[in-house]
């Protein structure tokens, strides 16, 4: 039996969620709660309903069954014009989540804060700009275009956008995908530093053990549309379940596609300056 969760004892918290596309069944009666100042890191395998968990947290997804709780407050009923208020505190990195290529890193990180209407006036947008860039170790980036970053440094100003409205919770889908180990080490830094120096809560969806290892306080494995397992790194290191074995054994493969994918991310970058 489940521990019945009560909707106070997380900051988000997901109570019998249920979620179905037509006859598949993704998550499945699935009920968690997520502690603040905390990150917990989400793995699973490709399709066994990541992306579609952490959608529910920020209503991009509704769910069948079940609740999603924001500090108490039923968020998965709320209609769409109650909900920018919801998604303005939390922050979300997303896999999609491009940045826009047409505007400056500066536009991009202010682009939320406008779209918000915090405030219009530049003075105070350069300056939070300018302390976001800084927090990402990204100084004297502002009027770069994207097309000039590399992969590594395109996140890093995704997530410079993603905390600009200073989001209590920031949600990220695969950050360190594409990325080579000493890339990926700098994303996993700086989620370590969100949390230490903000007490920011995160929730990662991930594919990289080493970086769950890293950055988690709690691991949540995902399968056949429930939790298969939660609990510290040791949990999963010491779990004789033979899922979770394959699964944290099963990270040199996927280590290799991404080192793949930076190459070629590289390349693009590299041809991108020469013109
Ligand atoms: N909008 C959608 N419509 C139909 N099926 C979807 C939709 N979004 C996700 N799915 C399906 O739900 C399953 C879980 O997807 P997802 O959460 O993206 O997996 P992952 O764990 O790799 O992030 C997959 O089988 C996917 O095809
Ligand atoms: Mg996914």
């Amino acid at each position: 039996m489940q521990k019945e969760i009560k909707p106070d004892d997380g900051i988000i918290v997901l109570k019998n969620l249920t979620k179905r596309f037509r006859k598949l069944v993704v998550l499945n009666d699935i009920s968690l709660s997520f502690e603040k100042g905390k990150t917990t890191v989400i793995i699973g395998p490709s399709g066994c309903g990541k992306t579609v968990l952490i959608k529910h947290i920020i209503v991009l997804l509704r769910p069948g069954l079940g609740e999603v709780y924001f500090h108490d407050q039923r968020i998965d009923d709320l209609p769409e014009s109650k909900l920018g208020k919801i998604r303005a505190q939390m922050g979300f990195l997303f896999q999609s989540g491009a940045l826009f290529d047409s505007m400056t890193v500066s536009e991009n990180i202010a682009f939320p804060i406008r779209q918000h209407q915090e405030t219009q006036d530049q003075k105070k947008l350069d300056e939070i700009v300018k302390s976001k860039l800084s927090l990402v170790g990204l100084d004297g980036y502002q009027d770069y275009f994207p097309a000039k970053l590399s992969g590594g440094q395109k996140k890093r100003v995704a997530l410079a956008r993603a905390i600009a409205l200073n989001p209590e919770v920031i949600l990220y889908d695969e950050p360190t995908t594409g990325l080579d180990p000493i890339r990926a080490d700098v994303i996993n830094e700086l989620i370590l530093k969100l949390r230490k120096e903000l007490g920011i809560t995160s929730i990662v969806v991930t594919h990289d053990m080493n970086s769950a290892y890293k950055i988690a306080d709690r691991i949540i494995m995902l399968h056949n549309g429930k939790v298969l397992l939660d609990g510290n790194a040791d949990t999963f290191t010491n779990s004789t379940l033979p899922v979770v074995q394959q699964f944290i054994k099963g990270e040199t493969s996927e280590k290799d596609l991404q080192s793949l994918q930076v190459s070629f991310e590289d390349i693009r970058t590299d041809e991108g300056k020469k013109k």
